[in-house]
């Protein structure tokens, strides 16, 4: 059985003392979350304090981002091996907003895949369809040239221990979640799709589904056969949200 994770990504929110409370908040309430594995991505600043929080907990830590090279003059960048310093066993690489606001390529995306491997994180690779690509009926050759910029970079067997977050990216921050059959659809597809190149590797990879998923939808949508657990924005900022969402997936 693939174990459900539930990734908060807080993107550019908080303060040291907001994550704080909103850290000692989820601590509070872990117990009531029996089978999914919970992490949190806070803003690069706040790493380290929140490795020190969530030291001796169940929670893993993940980056929002990190840089495709391992060192040297980068100015703003932040290395893999950076990340796993500080205790990171997470990274959240091809993010839409990256793709979108920062104009990451596809090609860029993998490499920054390839060199968080090769640093011992576990990426989460983000991939997901516009609005127009979706009702241009696209999504899957959209979502399928993202998952081949990996692929063709690093194989099919670097899959095995990632995590694929799928997140339309007409449901992040919109409030408008993909129903649980269309996001099912997407995700029986790229397994399928994964299948077709290594059943093994098919199995293993989690998938989660990200868009507008909260307290109120999370359950419908973890139930659903292919999706493996959450990518959780705006939701991810309220303990309460948070852990609901960590129960739902409850098994
Ligand atoms: P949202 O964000 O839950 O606020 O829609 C999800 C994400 O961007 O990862």
């Amino acid at each position: 059985m693939r174990q459900p994770l539930i990734a908060g990504n807080w993107k550019m929110n908080g303060s040291l003392d907001s994550v704080s409370t909103l850290v000692e908040g989820i601590k509070a309430g872990l117990d009531s979350v029996t089978t999914a594995e919970m992490a949190v991505c806070p803003p690069y600043v706040y790493l380290p304090a929140v490795a020190t929080l969530i030291g001796g907990t169940s929670i893993s830590l993940g980056a929002q981002d990190v840089s495709d090279q391992e060192a040297g003059a980068y100015t703003g960048e932040v290395a893999p091996g950076m990340l796993t310093d500080v205790g990171c066993k997470y990274v959240i690489v091809g993010h839409s907003e990256r793709r979108s606001i920062y104009g990451e390529s596809d090609a860029f995306t993998a490499s920054k895949f390839a060199a968080a491997r090769k640093a011992g994180l576990v990426p989460i690779l983000c991939v997901g369809e516009l609005l127009e690509e979706r009702e241009q009926g696209i999504t899957e050759q959209v979502v399928s040239r993202q998952l081949d910029a990996v692929i063709d970079l690093e194989g099919v067997d670097a899959l095995a221990g990632a995590v694929i977050a799928y997140e339309p990216v007409w449901a992040i921050g919109t409030g408008k979640t993909a129903s649980p059959d269309q996001a099912q659809d997407v995700h029986s597809y790229i397994r399928a799709k994964l299948a077709a190149l290594d059943s093994g590797v098919a199995e293993k990879v989690r998938i989660l589904y990200g868009g507008s998923m909260n307290a109120g939808n999370a359950a419908e949508l973890l139930a659903m056969t292919d999706i493996d657990g959450g990518l959780i924005g705006g939701a991810s900022l309220k303990a309460a949200d948070f852990l609901a969402i960590g129960t739902a997936a409850n098994r």
